[in-house]
């Protein structure tokens, strides 16, 4: 291209993007100058124009973008909500069904203190009692299920986005800081934090983490492409990078000989990771649109993992590197999210189902069951099995969380 060219496209570029800035400003109405003033001033408008919610939605957003600093005044709230929900509504969704089966469950849910906590991670303690992340609200909760009371630990650094959840066998709760680089530990007796920073501002969001047999810990770091390791003796971090560019490393699990393995929520890709040397392999899983976000791992070291772009569940084999998948029930825009084994079956959640469900796949019948989530779900972005075989379910958009009973 010749140099005159380049400046003519330049400047036609330039012009085109000007005019979408333009269509992309807010609409008219009585709350167009609160939202513009409110909400431009962490993140672009765009996050805006590019969510589509319901009015109660809306206004758990605007309770999340309260907790993180927004200056938006209480009684301003519904008026806003509305406005937003009239110009920027929920994408129609295909309704969640429940399918029958041979399995009874029951659910206990608690609605968490804050409104717009986002409970992102649970956690079942050994002790009964369950824990949770308040990413939007800074926070660790703890429930008490017999009495349901429940206690907030706030962190120390503010607006960490306290994000995935475990505990030590010594009983401290650690937790990655996704918004503030770091992974925290709470010693729950002396209610004190210890922060362990990462050692490259690069790896700014740590995202899924959990321990080895050897008690060393492993995590993700999504948008910086990266997984860890962190000794907890001596405090030690390592880090490498995905092989994959862009492949957002996402959940994690270990096998039974103590190596981790993760998706890539930005490929269709699982990798195992060397416990040793830090050497990642990956494995491609058979279809390009695979997009899978969460996984879980059987004592026979086979890998289920929930492919969200796709709607399946799916079957992967490490050893021989064979995959087998399963259109969910709620078909391909379902959306597979948060997954856990539980009494010998696989048990996932569909986050593109109104409300949420919960899926119960037999791997031994090949046979689907499933349940609507009383509180509607709001996306559970992670469940976990407690040590008797129940289930514990974060339901963020809808700030509660739920204990499964299965029978
Ligand atoms: C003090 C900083 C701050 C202000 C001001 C702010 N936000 Fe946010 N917003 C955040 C953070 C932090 C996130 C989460 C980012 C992430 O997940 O990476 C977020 C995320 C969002 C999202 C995506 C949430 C989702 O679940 O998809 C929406 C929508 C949003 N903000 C809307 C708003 C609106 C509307 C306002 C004005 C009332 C606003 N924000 C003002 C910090 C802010």
């Amino acid at each position: 291209m010749s140099k005159s060219g380049f400046r003519l496209s330049l400047a036609a570029s330039l012009l085109i993007s000007a005019a979408s800035v333009q269509a992309q400003s807010l609409p008219e109405g009585a709350q167009k100058d609160l939202v513009q003033s409110a909400c431009a001033g962490c993140h672009g408008l765009e996050r805006i124009f590019r969510s589509g919610h319901s009015e109660r939605d809306w206004e758990t957003i605007l309770h999340m973008m309260k907790n993180v600093g927004a200056t938006l005044p209480d009684d301003a709230l519904p008026g806003v909500a509305a406005y937003l929900a009239g110009n920027f509504p929920e994408e129609p969704r295909a309704e969640g069904k429940a399918i029958a089966g041979p399995v009874q469950i029951s659910f206990k849910e608690w609605t968490v203190p804050t409104r717009g906590s986002h409970p992102h991670d649970p956690l079942a303690s050994l002790d009964g009692t369950i824990w949770y992340t308040g990413q939007m609200d800074n926070a660790l909760g703890h429930i008490e299920p017999t009495s349901g009371r429940i206690t907030l630990y706030h962190l120390d650094t503010p607006n960490s986005g306290p994000h995935g959840l475990v505990a030590d066998r010594g009983g401290n709760i650690w937790f990655t800081a996704n918004f503030a680089g770091y992974i925290g530990k709470l010693d729950v007796g002396a209610g004190k934090f210890t922060e362990y920073k990462m050692p490259s501002a690069q790896a700014r969001d740590p995202h899924t983490l959990v321990f080895d047999q050897a008690g060393i810990l492993w995590f993700t770091v999504q948008s910086a492409n990266m997984v860890g390791r962190l000794n907890p003796k001596t405090g030690e971090i390592k880090l490498v990078a995905s092989p994959t560019p862009g492949s957002s490393p996402y959940g994690m699990v270990i096998s039974s000989k103590g190596v981790p393995y993760f998706c890539e929520f930005g490929a269709n890709k699982l990798a195992s990771i060397d416990p040793l040397t830090l050497a990642i392999h990956e494995y491609t899983l058979p279809h390009a649109d695979s997009r899978p976000r969460r996984i879980a791992i059987t004592g026979d070291d086979i890998i289920w993992y929930t492919d969200y772009a796709r709607g399946f569940l799916g079957r992967f084999d490490p050893a021989s590197g064979k995959a087998s998948e399963f259109l969910s029930p709620g078909g391909s825009r379902s959306q597979p999210y948060g997954i856990a084994v539980a009494k010998g079956a696989i048990w996932y959640s569909e986050a593109g189902v109104r409300p949420n469900t919960l899926v119960r796949f037999d791997p031994g019948k090949g046979e689907f069951q499933s349940w609507t989530m009383p509180a509607g779900g709001g996306v559970i972005r992670n469940m976990m099995t407690t040590h008797d075989g129940n289930l514990v379910l974060a339901e963020s958009g809808v700030d509660t969380v739920a204990l499964v009973e299965i029978k």
